[in-house]
């Protein structure tokens, strides 16, 4: 997609917001849920997407593709990860908060942040505006200071999170799931380098960085698993040569840590399936004090 394209919830790349909010709501309907995400429901409902999507474990397996018993055990051992990396930054006195490309992440009503957290969630204005919508009709309450930031992430995104509020002097947890594949490669690296910049001793991130291999492999894999959503990704995704997360935050002094999603998952007693993500690893860096 070229840079000033925007989409909504039910188009281009907001699609695949809504897909993680499905995956999210099959796996809350589950009886052993690795997540409860009491808003993943509501946002499918409300969009109704052109191609349905699945809110329960059986209507997932039911999918002759098997697409979403796929997706959906890959995407909430992913949002487990991650939820419990920002449970530990809490634990650690982190309080100020950056979720990328945050979609329908409801994690800022959902988790139990500690007094005196902000988070600021970055996405396209028609999916904040969306997801804002459905939370006010459920009377969703956050117990942390929410902070929409609508901008593109191809443009002057610190700016408008600086507008916002953003405190580059506070240390910062941020988090950036299932977003790199949608970055030109010239976007990312200015990404890498906004969030080294406005990032205080002591702060923290977390990145889903997709595969050991180049992009150039992994992209037909992701390609190929997207279709059932009625989308097109290939045409969505970059497939181009990267510098590795991991790479790049050492260069930059941070110290990093990587886990496999296999890994991660055999923690929390799941097993992926190749056909989604499985590749993924998640990289832990943090800026030494
Ligand atoms: C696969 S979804 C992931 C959403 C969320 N992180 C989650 O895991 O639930 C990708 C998200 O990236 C956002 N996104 C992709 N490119 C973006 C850009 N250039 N600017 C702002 N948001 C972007 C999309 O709008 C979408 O919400």
């Amino acid at each position: 997609m070229s840079s000033g394209q925007q989409w909504d919830i039910v188009s281009g790349i907001g699609i695949t917001a809504l897909a993680v909010a499905a995956a999210r709501a099959v796996e809350t309907n589950r009886p052993d849920p690795l997540i409860q995400d009491p808003y993943a429901l509501p946002f499918v409902e409300e969009a109704r997407p052109p191609v349905p999507m699945p809110t329960t474990e059986a209507e997932a397996a039911a999918d002759p593709l098997r697409y979403w018993p796929a997706a959906s055990t890959y995407l909430a051992v992913r949002t487990k990860a991650f939820d419990e990396y920002f449970a530990e930054a809490s634990e650690a006195g982190v309080t100020q908060v950056v979720v990328l490309a945050s979609g329908l992440d409801a994690r800022a009503f959902r988790l139990p942040w500690p007094a005196g957290s902000v988070v600021h969630e970055i996405d396209q204005p028609l999916v904040l505006d969306f997801k804002l919508r459905v939370l006010r009709e459920r009377g969703a309450v956050a117990p942390c200071e929410h902070r929409p930031v609508a901008v593109d992430l191809r443009e002057d995104w610190a700016s408008a999170l600086e507008r916002a509020g953003f405190d580059r002097s506070r240390p910062t947890a941020w988090l950036a799931e299932g977003l790199l594949p949608y970055l030109p490669a010239e976007a990312e690296e200015q990404l890498f380098k906004e969030i080294h910049r406005l990032s205080a001793p002591g702060s923290r991130l977390a990145v889903e960085a997709f595969g050991a291999r180049s992009r150039t492999v992994d992209a037909p894999a992701i390609a190929g698993s997207m279709n059932p959503l009625g989308i097109d990704i290939a045409e969505l995704v970059h497939s181009d040569e990267r510098t590795p997360p991991a790479d790049r935050l050492s260069e930059l002094g941070w110290r990093t840590r990587s886990v496999t999603a296999e890994e991660a998952a055999a923690g929390y007693g799941r097993t992926l399936t190749e056909s989604f993500n499985a590749r993924s690893v998640y990289v832990f860096a943090e800026l030494p004090s």
